[in-house]
């Protein structure tokens, strides 16, 4: 290649970071054939949920932040593609690269594709056939008019071809967020546990944050009963997303949340390190989080999924995973199961292997010369 690949690389809210970091890493690699910015757009801003983990992660401050914050799904998409549309102009990329499914990343390829920009979407193809996600729209616009898709599983190239996108479109690279956990493990080696009284094995850990868990008051209000009921037998620790924090406040449910801590941790966010430290010691996890499901694959860590459905279906058909929906008693059934280790095994699915953003960006490179 003659002249060097000018590139925008997007995040906007936490599951991006850990994706965008080994592809930032690896594009540093090649300095002399690639020129790339960062753009945040700003989706997320709390410490917690962003300055923290960039600070880990080790990436470097973004170039332009765009500052959006939170706001309605229509105000917030608007405001990143206005905001966005001035960094195309201004910059002149070959190509942007966005990650993930969040409001963010559908914005911005919106933006550059309708520039004549092209697009590489990371983690294309997941799908979980539920519209009524915010994440799924935005998935299946992405992979509409993205140029390159990199896939993580086997289930997102089936799902790519069943939608028209040309083959020669999808590359099949693996997971690059694992890139990031097999990065992050060496740095937590000789580290204990980041809260005194926990002990390996003998906690379960909890993340809770969809729309379908969390905003109405009573699926909330039930399924922290059940929470303060598997606290009986095992201790919790549970790292709130603020806005499931917002939404106990303001359904006046927060005596639910002082019952668990009898045998309970509950604190805000916390730091990627933090998190993989306490899951990789952990006895389960319970999540509705699209990440959390294939880290613990995996980490072979138990792993039930408070949700009807999963755009991740590895984690289930080989890894640790198991869907509940808001089944409080199939949550409680395989609860039981993993306590007396009657649990299935795992094995972690093919190209999960700390390698994909090095097999990306030579993709680009190749594709762009
Ligand atoms: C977003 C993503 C979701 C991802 C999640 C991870 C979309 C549609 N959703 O959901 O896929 O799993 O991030 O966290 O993009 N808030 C803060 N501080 C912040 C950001 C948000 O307090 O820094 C609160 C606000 O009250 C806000 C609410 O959280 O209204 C929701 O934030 P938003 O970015 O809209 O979606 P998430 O639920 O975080």
């Amino acid at each position: 290649m003659n002249k060097r690949l000018k590139v925008i690389n997007v995040v906007g809210a936490r599951p991006n970071f850990m994706k965008i970091a080994p592809l930032i890493r690896e594009m540093n690699k090649r300095k002399d054939h690639i020129e790339h910015i960062l753009i945040h757009t700003g989706q997320h801003y709390d410490f917690g949920l962003s300055d923290n983990i960039f600070k880990q992660l080790e990436i470097p401050e973004p170039d332009i932040n765009l500052g959006v914050g939170s706001c309605s799904h229509a105000e917030q998409t608007g405001k990143i593609m206005i905001e966005f549309e001035k960094v195309i102009l201004q910059n002149q990329p070959d190509l942007i690269v966005v990650v993930g499914d969040v409001n963010s990343t559908i914005a911005c390829a919106l933006v550059a594709s309708k520039l004549g920009v092209r697009v590489a979407h990371v983690e294309a193809g997941l799908r979980s056939f539920d519209r009524t996600m915010p994440e799924e729209i935005n998935r299946i616009l992405t992979d509409a008019i993205s140029d390159f898709l990199f896939t993580t599983e086997e289930s997102a190239n089936e799902n790519l071809k069943r939608e028209g996108i040309p083959l020669g479109k999808i590359f099949f690279v693996g997971n690059v967020m694992i890139d990031t956990l097999v990065d992050c493990l060496h740095k937590i080696e000789d580290n204990g546990l980041p809260f005194d009284d926990l002990k390996n094995g003998e906690y379960a850990v909890i993340t809770l944050h969809r729309p379908s868990n969390v905003d109405d008051p009573e699926v909330l209000g039930n399924i922290l009963e059940a929470f303060h009921s598997i606290s009986k037998k095992i201790k919790l620790v549970i790292p709130l997303h603020p806005r499931t924090l917002k939404n106990i406040e303001s359904f006046g449910i927060k005596n639910k949340i002082e019952k668990i801590k009898k045998n309970g941790i509950i604190t805000g966010p916390i730091g990627y390190l933090e998190m993989l430290r306490l899951n990789k010691s952990a006895r389960l996890v319970i999540t509705d989080s699209g990440g959390v499901q294939e880290e613990t694959t995996y980490l072979g860590i138990p792993c039930i999924t408070m949700r009807e459905n999963t755009e991740r279906p590895s984690t289930i058909q080989m890894g640790t995973n198991v869907l509940v929906g808001n089944d409080l008693d199939a949550l409680f059934m395989n609860f039981e199961k993993i306590m007396s280790n009657g649990y299935k095994g795992g094995r972690i699915p093919p190209l999960w292997d700390g390698k994909v953003s090095e097999r990306i960006v030579e993709v680009l490179f190749r594709m762009m010369d």
